[in-house]
């Protein structure tokens, strides 16, 4: 309901009708409710959140909405409540950011795909070292900076984990406000910082699965 996404990654995840799609940390449900649209009655939806009480809402919501075809469970994204190689397309919004161990969950993305299958995922990465002051202000400003790692970490955590075709399909600075700026950098700080590479970027990656080849016998592939 806050609405504390990053971005629409389901803009992104080429969704097809009878899709199962699973979105991680689904808060309040509305990117399922999205990509539901996208899967019809022929496809499901499956939201993984491991607050309770968002659970809750999310489940609410749906019964509103009198749809049947999305579920909500409650689990750590880290070990995903689903059993490998069930999904179309994985997407999440603003989610990654606030979970320390990312390799595990690129991980768990990996296992629950089905060969072939792809990932848009909306997020708050950073480019270059932001200065202490600011760095601790942006934590209060927009949250979901305080977990948030170098963009190329990033990507690279994405491509050790076995995905290919990664393509970054949208990419925007956060700008944080001169007023708010101004509470914890001088004048000059906030010209140098402006002028300077570094920053707070949204982005949505997308990458893949590597489609199953008759006779491989790689890890996760047979
Ligand atoms: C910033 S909100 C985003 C909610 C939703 N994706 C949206 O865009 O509206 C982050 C959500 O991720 C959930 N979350 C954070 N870490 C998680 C984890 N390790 N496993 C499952 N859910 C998690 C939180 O409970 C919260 O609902």
């Amino acid at each position: 309901d806050l609405g504390l996404g990053c971005g629409l990654p389901t803009q992104f995840a080429q969704i097809k009708p009878g899709n199962t799609v699973i979105d991680l940390g689904s808060g309040a449900g509305n990117d399922c409710f999205v990509a539901r649209a996208a899967t019809g009655v022929s496809g499901k939806v499956i939201g993984i959140d491991f607050t309770p009480a968002m659970i809750e809402k999310a489940r609410a919501n749906a019964e509103k909405l009198g749809f049947n075809n999305v579920e909500f469970r409650q689990g750590d994204i880290e070990q995903m409540p689903v059993t490998a190689n069930v999904a179309d397309v994985v997407v999440s919004n603003c989610v990654l950011n606030l979970v320390p161990n990312k390799d595990g969950v690129f991980k768990e993305i990996f296992r629950v795909l089905k060969p072939g299958g792809h990932f848009s995922i909306s997020d708050v990465v950073l480019v270059g070292n932001l200065p202490e002051a600011l760095r601790k202000d942006a934590e209060m400003y927009a949250g979901c900076v305080s977990g948030a790692i170098q963009k190329d970490v990033y990507l690279e955590l994405i491509r050790v984990n076995g995905f290919e075709n990664i393509t970054i399909q949208k990419e925007k600075p956060i700008i944080i406000p001169d007023d708010i700026l101004l509470n914890y950098l001088t004048p000059q700080e906030i010209a140098t910082f402006k002028n300077g590479t570094t920053g707070i970027f949204s982005i949505t990656v997308f990458a893949q699965k590597q489609e199953q080849t008759a006779g491989c016998c790689a890890p996760g592939c047979c």
